[in-house]
């Protein structure tokens, strides 16, 4: 049996669907407790730690993820809350394999915004004693997504990453096809850099994803940071989260944040052209139109 957190999100669903279709017995954790085909839901919440522990007993493996939320603030107290009751519930539960969903850069301590949080959880995952997955994606095309209502109302994207940045970037259910496959065979541990076909500029990725979703045309505006935070604080983000989003993409910028080098081994199939050309132009909207 194998328990995956996060069984209704990008990655987590994909896992969840793989491990399904292979024959595993799966528990599908999610705080909604939505229905996943072929697993069976757990609802409740990943900073509950008897609940994961709960969750995570009798399990050969686990998939485990921090789940964010950008609109709570002090997000690193939350995300540290969070990632120590994992931690907890899988060393109480014993479960001797796990795949974690960490991040490029998650190897950099500090000064990399979002990414820090998973620099901890990757801390603590290591006291473990358990064989253990890192699996580091860059940027995931899904990011996008989140301003999508932004580039429909303004015919354009905007972002402090520099125009001519070229970042690894990723679909999740390639992450998530590389996490079933590890939870299959329960043999690889260590690292493993999920860097997407190629490295690309936010105006390359633009220009294969805005004729897919209803936006030809699709350009890049790349705004100072102050005008970046005003924006998000605007569609309510508070402002510690805000500022870690500018200071994840100065991270990018500088080359802070990279991968170690692209290998077949870290390279993945599926490109942004034929992620989006699943996405249909009525694409889910973006989050935050509803804060
Ligand atoms: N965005 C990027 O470019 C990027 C790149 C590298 C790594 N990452 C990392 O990827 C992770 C997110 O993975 P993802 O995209 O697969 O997730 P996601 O699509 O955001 O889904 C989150 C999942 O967690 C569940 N969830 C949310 N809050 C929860 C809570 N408090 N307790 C229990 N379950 C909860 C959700 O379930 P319900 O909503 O159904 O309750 C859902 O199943 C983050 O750690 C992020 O840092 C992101």
């Amino acid at each position: 049996m194998i328990t995956v957190l996060g069984a209704t999100g990008n990655t987590g669903g994909r896992v969840a669907a793989r491990l399904a279709e292979a024959g595993e017995q799966v528990r599908a954790v999610s705080r909604s407790g939505r229905a996943v085909p072929g697993a069976e839901p757990w609802q409740g919440d990943a900073g509950d730690r008897d609940f994961l522990t709960r969750a995570f007993t009798g399990a050969d493996a686990a998939y485990v993820l921090l789940p964010f939320d950008l609109f709570t603030p002090d997000y690193h107290t939350v995300q540290d809350r969070l990632g120590e009751a994992v931690t907890a519930a899988l060393r109480a539960a014993r479960v001797p394999y796990v795949v974690a969903l960490s991040a490029l850069g998650a190897e950099v301590p500090a000064g990399t915004g979002y990414l820090t949080a998973l620099h901890r959880q990757e801390q603590r995952l290591r006291t473990l004693d358990a064989d253990v997955l890192f699996l580091r994606p860059g940027l995931f095309f899904e990011s996008f997504l989140y301003s999508l209502d932004a580039m429909r109302a303004e015919g354009v994207h905007a972002d402090t990453i520099d125009p001519g940045t070229r970042l690894p970037m990723i679909a999740t259910r390639d992450v998530g096809d590389a996490a079933a496959a590890a939870l299959l065979t329960r043999t690889r541990t260590g690292v493993r850099e999920l860097l997407g076909p190629v490295d690309l500029t936010v105006p390359e990725a633009l220009a294969d994803l805005g004729p897919r979703v209803g936006l030809p045309g699709l350009g890049y505006v790349r705004v100072p940071e102050e005008a970046m935070i005003g924006a998000l604080e605007q569609v309510g983000m508070p402002p510690d989260v805000a500022a870690l989003h500018v200071e994840m993409n100065a991270a990018f910028n500088s080359g802070l944040v990279r991968s170690s080098g692209r290998t077949a081994d870290a390279t993945t199939p599926t490109t942004v052209a034929t992620w989006a050309g699943g996405l249909g132009v009525a694409a889910s909207s973006s989050p935050f139109s509803s804060p």
